[in-house]
């Protein structure tokens, strides 16, 4: 028997401090012009300090429970998608755990850079298929300014801090839930140096007395990470519209990862999909990896956009590379 899995509640939590494209005119030789027109950020949220990944993923976590009208206890599983954890060990997701002010739970840290929100999506369906009891938290957050190279206008400019949550269960959908019809997923490790932070790491291991050098923050080939990003993203996302005997015309509102207006209107533009359909927060957020496609389907819900039948495509790419679409009805 196929048990479905249904989004039952949504939340996003975004720092309070704002970091403008001109508070960046400041520290790097750079303009709001460039900014807005090569990526169309205008501002992101930054990590206040010692606020870590744990601390913004309970908070998304708590208003994703109020939303599903669920007690966190209830939870089964917390799969916490991100790369820059609080720690190496514990990690974040038991810290999250702590935070909600509960214990027993199945709870991990995935990495899969900013494709995680929709392999959290997949993972989720997975546990229900074995498990149709369970109620799983799916987050996505990071603070990505920890691992910024303030000193590199070419990645200092994109990234945002900022968490997403999702309460996924099964059993019957009641009015606002969102049905996950279909998840395609896709990586591809033999250009993950194209974007990555190697420092700290087993492979790049630092010997006590170290000077933390560049090598310990977001390295990203942009151009190129620009082009393989346009071509998984339109990919996937047409392999799953028509494995499920969908025209284009058939998907309502399309969330893509939120990491350059450009490709996003590139991607959007190859599917076919008119603007009007285009959901898109980068303005007010950059880049804030996993954790994009999250608040823009809690903006979406809040705004009251996703009426009964609406359907969702989510397209996804990022470090490893990953990728990745769902399709999500609402
Ligand atoms: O989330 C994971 C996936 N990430 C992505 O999908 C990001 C993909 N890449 C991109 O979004 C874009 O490649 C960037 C926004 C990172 C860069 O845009 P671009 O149009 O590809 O610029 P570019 O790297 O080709 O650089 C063009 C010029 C260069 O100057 P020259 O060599 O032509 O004189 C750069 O030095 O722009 C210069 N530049 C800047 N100028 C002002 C690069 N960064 C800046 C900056 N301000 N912040």
């Amino acid at each position: 028997m196929k048990h479905e899995a249904y989004i039952r509640g949504l939340g996003y939590y975004a720092p309070e401090k704002i970091l403008t494209n001109a508070d960046l005119e400041k520290i790097v030789e750079t303009s709001d012009e460039w900014i807005t027109s090569r990526t169309g950020i205008k501002e992101r949220h930054i990590a206040a300090p010692g606020e870590a990944v744990s601390d913004m993923t309970a908070e998304a976590a708590r208003r994703a429970l109020a939303d599903a009208g669920m007690d966190a206890d209830e939870l089964t599983h917390i799969f916490l998608y991100t790369v820059t954890p609080d720690y190496y060990t514990p990690s974040a997701a038991c810290l999250v755990e702590e935070k909600l002010g509960i214990k027993g739970k199945v709870v991990q840290d995935v990495n899969a850079a900013c494709s995680g929100y929709i392999y959290g999506l997949e993972m989720a369906r997975a546990v229900l298929a074995l498990h149709p009891e369970a109620k799983v938290l799916v987050a996505a957050a990071e603070v990505l300014t920890s691992r910024t190279n303030w000193a590199d206008r070419r990645t200092c400019v994109l990234f945002g801090d900022a968490a997403a949550a999702a309460i996924i269960s099964a059993g019957d959908p009641r009015p606002g839930d969102g049905r996950i019809v279909d998840v395609l997923l896709a990586s591809d490790g033999s250009l993950g140096h194209l974007l990555t932070i190697k420092g700290g790491g087993s492979g790049h291991p630092y010997k006590l007395g170290d000077t933390v050098d560049e090598d310990y923050f977001l390295f990203m080939n942009g151009r190129e990470v620009f082009k393989h990003a346009v071509r998984n993203m339109t990919t996937v996302c047409e392999e799953l519209v028509a494995k499920n005997g969908l025209d284009i015309d058939a998907i309502d509102l399309f969330i893509p990862h939120q990491a350059n207006l450009r490709i996003m209107e590139a991607v959007a533009k190859k599917l076919a999909l008119p603007e009007e359909k285009v959901v898109s927060t980068i303005a007010r957020f950059g880049n804030t990896s996993a954790s994009t496609v999250g608040i823009a389907l809690a903006e979406t819900k809040a705004e009251g956009r996703l009426s009964p039948g609406c359907r969702v495509l989510f397209g996804v790419f990022g470090g490893g590379f990953t990728w990745g679409s769902a399709l999500v009805q609402f």
